[in-house]
Formats: structure tokens, sequence, C-alpha cells
């Protein structure tokens, strides 16, 4: 089945197996995620044991383009979303009889994609007779970290930062989100894959900004770190992706070398400089110990280790998920959806993709 998968459609395919269904009170969550270019579908036991966690990537077919074509995402998710759930199950050793809910992700995200997701979530749950649970996808990655850490409680600060969102909260109870600020025009991640972009680099940036930055100078070039003196705890990115793409334009047109790696490093510095400050900031404006870190650019090993470094030295533990739970997957929304499922929490068959959906709107 899974290499049927992947010769097919010759997309990547992640599969993280746990133990298989076992026997016993306990609560099986099915996870439908497709609000972007990742199918997903994933069986948690209890909200923290990962039975399955299938991730079909789409990067590949988008990376041509360099980011995510809509219509092309929605398109894949279609054909992929019953064998990505299939997969699921099988990995599991579940069938779809086992399942007390299922979860789906219905904003925020690109409609077209979500629908997909939705659809067949909303299919299945009619047929099964199995409530469903609707999630919103920050939620999702913010629930990454209880997947993994059951035993944290709030109250804590989160920094959520993936391709489209920067947001700090501040959270004193499951559920309660606190929005303390949030980036006033690009997200972290988008800085990083459009400057990427403008070195030549692969879709998603990210990751190969980091690895270019292993080999190069963080103090090389001192690149604008917005709003890092402001009284305030947006952030914002566009004054650096100016600055970066300038700059790189300018050594290109006296025909000048481009120094990638000190540009990479020089980058990334900037920006984990302002989420590391604007975060512990946060901590202690609140007074709390706990930091949570969620979202693509949470696999950042320099926004980790400086993150958890500096604020060991306040006394702060700071927790984010192992690397294949920061980015896009099905196994964040089983865990919220199975939080919410457990508050009494039914969406109706009227569930609908909301692509701007707000933390704390439903
Ligand atoms: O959460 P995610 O998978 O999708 C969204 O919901 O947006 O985040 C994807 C983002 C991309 O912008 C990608 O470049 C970034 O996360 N990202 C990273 C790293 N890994 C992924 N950014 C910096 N360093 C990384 N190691
Ligand atoms: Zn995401």
């Amino acid at each position: 089945m899974r290499l049927d998968l992947v010769e097919k459609w010759g997309l990547e395919m992640k599969v993280r197996q746990g133990a298989s269904a076992v026997e016993g009170p306990s609560a099986l969550v099915l996870g439908i995620e497709t609000s972007c270019d990742e199918t997903a579908a994933a069986v948690v036991r209890d909200g923290k044991e990962i039975l399955s966690n299938v991730i079909a990537s789409q990067v590949d077919l988008h990376r041509i383009y360099g980011g995510v074509v809509p219509e092309i995402a929605s398109r894949k998710h279609i054909e992929l979303i019953m064998p990505v759930i299939d997969l699921a199950l099988k990995e599991a050793g579940a069938s779809p009889g086992d399942l007390d809910a299922i979860a789906v992700t219905y904003g925020p995200g690109l409609v077209g994609a979500l629908l997909v997701g939705l659809s067949a979530a909303k299919a299945m749950a009619l047929a099964l007779g199995c409530p469903l649970v609707g999630v919103n996808h920050i939620e999702g990655h913010i629930y990454a970290n209880f997947l993994e850490y059951p035993e944290v409680d709030p109250p804590l600060v989160c920094l959520t930062v993936s391709g489209g969102h920067t947001d700090l909260l501040y959270i004193d109870e499951y559920g309660r989100y606190d929005i303390l600020g949030r980036t006033r025009d690009d997200a972290a991640g988008e800085a990083f894959d459009k400057i990427a972009r403008v070195l030549g680099m692969d879709y998603p940036g990210g990751p190969e900004i980091a690895r270019a930055a292993e080999a190069g100078d963080p103090t090389a070039i001192d690149f604008p770190r917005g709003l890092l003196q402001a009284d305030t705890f947006d952030f914002s990115f566009s004054g650096l992706k100016t600055a970066a793409i300038n700059y790189i334009h300018n050594l290109r047109q006296r025909g000048e070398e481009v120094p990638v790696a000190d540009i990479a490093a020089s980058l990334q510095e900037a920006i984990v400089d302002v989420l590391i400050a604007k975060t512990l900031a946060a901590a202690q404006a609140y007074g709390v110990k706990t930091i949570f870190l969620s979202g693509g650019v949470a696999a950042n090993e320099r926004l980790r280790s400086r993150l958890r470094e500096l604020a060991a030295a306040d006394g702060i533990r700071v927790y984010y998920p192992s690397k294949v739970l920061c980015t896009d997957n099905a196994a964040m929304i089983a865990c919220a959806g199975y939080y919410r499922y457990l508050r009494g929490e039914r969406a109706s068959w009227e569930l609908n993709a909301v692509p701007n959906l707000r933390l704390g709107e439903g």
C-alpha cells in the first residue's frame, strides 16, 4: 500500500508507526488535515499515543512554481485523501468501526484544500455514525506540544510560527487563547521562503536557509530587526525581507559574489532574535514558567536551542514538538480534536471551510 502510493503519485510519504490499537477503555481519534499542501491522516489514542501518522507531501509538485498552487493542491488532495486515511487506519491496526471520533481541520487554509478533508471526514462520520469534531489548524499546531508532553499544563506562553502565521499567545487554560501579538505583514516562515527564493533555493525555504546558515557567520550582515525595540508583542518581517532582497540584488548588479551562507546565517539570526525577545518578554510580563514553540518554523534548530538556553536562565522551560510534528500533520489535529471531543463538542453537518478562521472563533 505504502509503496503503491509512493510509486503511483511520486510523493514523499512519511509514516510513523506506534503500537497497534489494543483493547481497553480508550478513545481513538482519526485526525484529517488538508489545509495546505500535505494530505495527512493519523490515529491517536487518548490524545497522546500516536498509532499512525501518515503525511503525503505535495512539496515536490509545488517546488517548480516556488510556492503552493491552490488548484493543484486541491486536486492532489482529492486523489490522495482516501488512500492516506486507509493507510493511517491500517498502520494503526484499527478499523473504521473502532473510531470514537473524527477530527478535521476546517480552517485557516486554502478553501479548496480544506473542503477535501472536510468532505471526507463528514462522509466517514455519517457512514459510521461517529462524532465529527472541527479543529482550527493553528490550535492543532499548539496541541502538537500537548500531544508530546501531556503532563504539561497551562498557564503558558506559546509562539506559533508557520508559513502563514506568527502569533504570540497567552494560554491560561485549555482551549482559551489570548492573542498578545501577531505579525503586521509577513509571517516568519514567509520571510524565510521569500528570501530563499531570491537566493535560488528550493521551496520551502526555511530548511534550506537553516542548512546554508550552518556554514555562515550570523554577525556578517546587520539586517533589520522589525519592532524589536517597540513596546508591542506584534511582529514585522517585511522590512527585513526588503533589506535582504535589496542586499542580494545590489551585489548581483555590481557583479559581486553573493555570500549565501553569511546571508542565510544573518537572516536566520535576525528572525530568531525578534521571535525570542518577544516571547521571553511575554513570558515575563505574564509571569509564566512554560513556553511552547509550535508551527513549521519551530523546527528551526537555532530558534529551539537559543530560546531554550536563554529561557533557562530565567527558570523558564521551553517545549517544542519533534520535527515531524512541527510541520503540518494530522496527529496534532487528532490530539486537539480529542480534547474538544472530551469537552462534548460536536460539529454539525453544516461545518464548512473557513479560510480565515481565527483562534478562539470556534
Ligand atoms: O506549519 P507549516 O508546515 O505550514 C503552515 O501552516 O504554514 O510551516 C511551513 C513553514 C514554511 O515557511 C517553512 O519554510 C518553515 O515552516 N520551516 C522552517 C524550517 N522548517 C520549516 N523555517 C525555518 N527553519 C526550519 N528548519
Ligand atoms: Zn501549519
